[in-house]
């Protein structure tokens, strides 16, 4: 076993949980940063299950103290960073109109603050060790547009800038940064605005219609490309944005 470690937020569910798997297979230690105690502690037990160690902290992204305890937290039981994803997220409908100022602004504070909060409290680890790997959480919506979702997109389409001004700065210390760019994926977070929806039936149908193959992805096609994005394959890559949409992009 290695004595790698990953830091994945939102890493109770969907996307983040599947990255986990994916990372304590190839025999990483875990630190799973969420807001769902629930989740977060039986995920937790599933990933301790797979043979390596790992830790749930309960921790807000978009909350300084909370992000640096769990910085902390980490450092204390594990004493290095190799990777850290990016990954939690909060999307909010709504046009420029119809979108309140409390649900814009909380929106921007995790998906946009949340990484400059759990980046400035991970990374320094990574300068220490002279390397390591960032992968952002972006989304097909920073680039397509569908309607009402002014906070969301913009919110996702800022990540890839952000990626590159990342990548660009954190060179010097051997730290690359990329970005997945999701299509629909079909994680709870999808599962629940499909059943919400009038009806779910046509909806499932509408989001496969948007990739080449007719259907969504799977957590675990994203996570394939946050660990190829990790590792050394992937060692003259940085600033990239990988689509991982199943063609949504060339539609
Ligand atoms: N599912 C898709 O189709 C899709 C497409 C494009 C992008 N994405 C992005 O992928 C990421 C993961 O989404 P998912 O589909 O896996 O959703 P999900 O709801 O299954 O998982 C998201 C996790 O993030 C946690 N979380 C939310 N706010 C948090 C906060 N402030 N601090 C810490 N944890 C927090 C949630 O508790 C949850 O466990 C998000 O950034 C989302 O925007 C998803």
């Amino acid at each position: 076993m290695s004595n790698k470690i990953m830091i994945v937020s939102g890493g109770a569910s969907g996307l983040g949980l599947a990255a986990a798997e994916k990372f304590a297979k190839n025999g990483y230690n875990i630190v799973l940063i969420d807001v769902n105690e629930e989740k977060g502690k039986k995920a937790e037990e599933k990933i301790k299950g797979m043979g390596v160690d790992a830790v749930f902290c309960l921790c807000d992204i978009s909350n300084k103290e909370q992000v640096q305890k769990a910085a902390q937290i980490a450092r204390e039981r594990f004493g290095r960073a190799d990777v850290l994803i990016n990954n939690a997220g909060l999307e909010v409908r709504g046009s420029i109109l119809q979108c309140e100022e409390d649900d814009w602004v909380r929106l921007y504070e995790i998906n946009l603050k949340g990484i400059y909060y759990m980046s400035n409290a991970f990374v320094p680890m990574m300068v220490e060790q002279k390397k390591g790997a960032v992968v952002n959480t972006g989304s097909i919506l920073g680039y397509r547009t569908v309607p009402e979702r002014a906070a969301y997109s913009s919110s996702k389409g800022a990540i890839d800038t952000l990626t590159r001004s990342m990548a660009f700065d954190l060179a010097q210390h051997n730290i690359r940064v990329n970005c997945v760019v999701p299509g629909a994926i079909d994680t709870p977070l999808l599962r629940g605005s499909i059943n919400d929806s009038p009806d779910p039936a046509e909806t499932e149908k509408v989001l496969g219609s948007k990739s080449v193959f007719g259907r969504m992805g799977t957590s675990e096609e994203v996570a394939n490309v946050m660990y190829f994005l990790a590792s050394d394959e992937a060692s003259f890559v940085t600033g990239a944005a990988y689509f991982v949409d199943g063609g949504w992009s060339i539609m």
